[in-house]
């Protein structure tokens, strides 16, 4: 593969290029890195990856113009105690955003997972009122949203609270529901978020919306009532961890589904799974590479088609696939290869820009 990348022209897509063609006033548009696209591109970053690999870290920088922590921003990494930080890890993500002039994306806030990068024990065993359980979630995220006030330009402020059937997670799943209730403990997260820092984007962020219209119109839904609830909220996350066996089209649906909110879209954790049986014997073929630029150019041409205001972005959960939480199935899901070289989902995300 070449450099620039003519939109739309790559030679080796042409067979497959079924992009609307630019205007005949505009001159097409030519892109060397993806952080060139129309709207923000970005990847989530493992720390050890970030601090100690030189490809990994002249990757990002050369190519993306957003980041994610993969785990260094949740709760379970941060909070070691009421009140009681560690900052090294997501203050090292920001400071070298900064330097490079990279938009950070904050994952996330408020979960109701219990791994232990997802919540510490502290929180799992903290025994209070409701009242109590809400003046430990406002805590901690004023103690955190105030060191990064203005350094973090949006946050997953609450991931994952709706299951695929479209009815909250439990008071047996969530800590959250339990002590606080659902969507109390949501519209209560989002208000201490807005709070802490009036100008960074606040999202809800959650997987599935690609395979399940029930979570499409539970998450509208609850968007809907928060905001009729006056509760500020500016935007959906998609996570979109998708994979080749799914239709192409699930991708759109769930974009322009999320967009009838009004707010903004964010494509937050975007990969393409070719091996979602985890089967130990799986060659990955050129008819794979195929089926997964398919998907990654429908994502990037969905969020294209979203009026400009709508654009949050997209943002791969990785950068090359040996990065992957998936790696070891084995799986081979993201834009570049162990070599961080481009693959052909590269192609699919150029092509599909415009
Ligand atoms: O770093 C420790 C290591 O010290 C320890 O020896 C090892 C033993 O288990 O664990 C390591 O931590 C793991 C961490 O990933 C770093 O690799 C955790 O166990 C493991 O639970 C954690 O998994 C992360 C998972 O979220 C849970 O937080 C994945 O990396 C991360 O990709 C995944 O990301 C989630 C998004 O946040 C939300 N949407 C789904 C997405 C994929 O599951």
């Amino acid at each position: 593969m070449t450099l620039p990348f003519s939109v739309g022209m790559s030679l080796s897509c042409q067979e497959n290029d079924n992009s609307v063609p630019a205007p005949d006033d505009e001159e097409p548009q030519t892109i060397e890195y993806l952080k060139e696209g129309p709207y923000p591109m970005g990847a989530a970053l493992n720390m050890n990856a970030l601090r100690n690999k030189e490809i990994y870290r002249n990757t990002v920088i050369r190519e993306f113009s957003s980041i994610t922590a993969e785990n260094a921003m949740k709760m379970g990494s941060i909070s070691r105690g009421r009140g009681q930080y560690f900052w090294d890890d997501a203050d090292y993500l920001v400071n070298f955003a900064q330097e490079h002039g990279i938009r950070v994306h904050g994952h996330a806030l408020i979960w109701y997972k219990q791994s232990s990068t997802a919540m510490p024990d502290w929180v799992k065993n903290f025994q209070g009122t409701k009242e109590d359980w809400k003046l430990i979630m406002k805590e901690y995220i004023t103690d955190v949203m105030t060191r990064y006030k203005g350094k973090i330009n949006s946050w997953d402020v609450v991931n994952e609270a709706i299951k695929d059937d479209g009815t909250f997670r439990t008071a047996e799943e969530c800590i959250w529901t339990r002590n606080i209730g659902a969507p109390e403990y949501i519209d209560w997260a989002f208000q201490c978020a807005h709070e802490a820092d009036p100008d960074a984007l606040l999202f809800y962020n959650d997987y599935g919306h690609e395979y399940s219209a029930a979570k499409r119109a539970a998450v509208n839904h609850l968007v809907e009532g928060m905001l009729e609830r006056g509760i500020p909220i500016h935007g959906v996350g998609l996570q979109v961890h998708t994979h080749v066996n799914r239709p192409v089209s699930d991708i759109r649906t769930a974009i322009i589904t999320a967009a009838q909110t009004g707010l903004k879209v964010h494509v937050s954790e975007l990969d393409v799974a070719v091996n979602k049986d985890s089967k130990a014997d799986i060659v990955y073929t050129d008819e794979l590479k195929q089926q997964q630029y398919d998907r990654y150019k429908t994502a990037a041409k969905a969020m294209s088609d979203l009026p400009k205001e709508q654009q949050h972005g997209i943002t791969m959960w990785g950068v090359g696939d040996q990065d992957s939480f998936m790696y070891k199935n084995p799986d081979w899901p993201l834009p570049f290869d162990v070599n961080y070289k481009r693959k052909r989902a590269y192609e699919g995300l150029v092509d599909g820009f415009y």
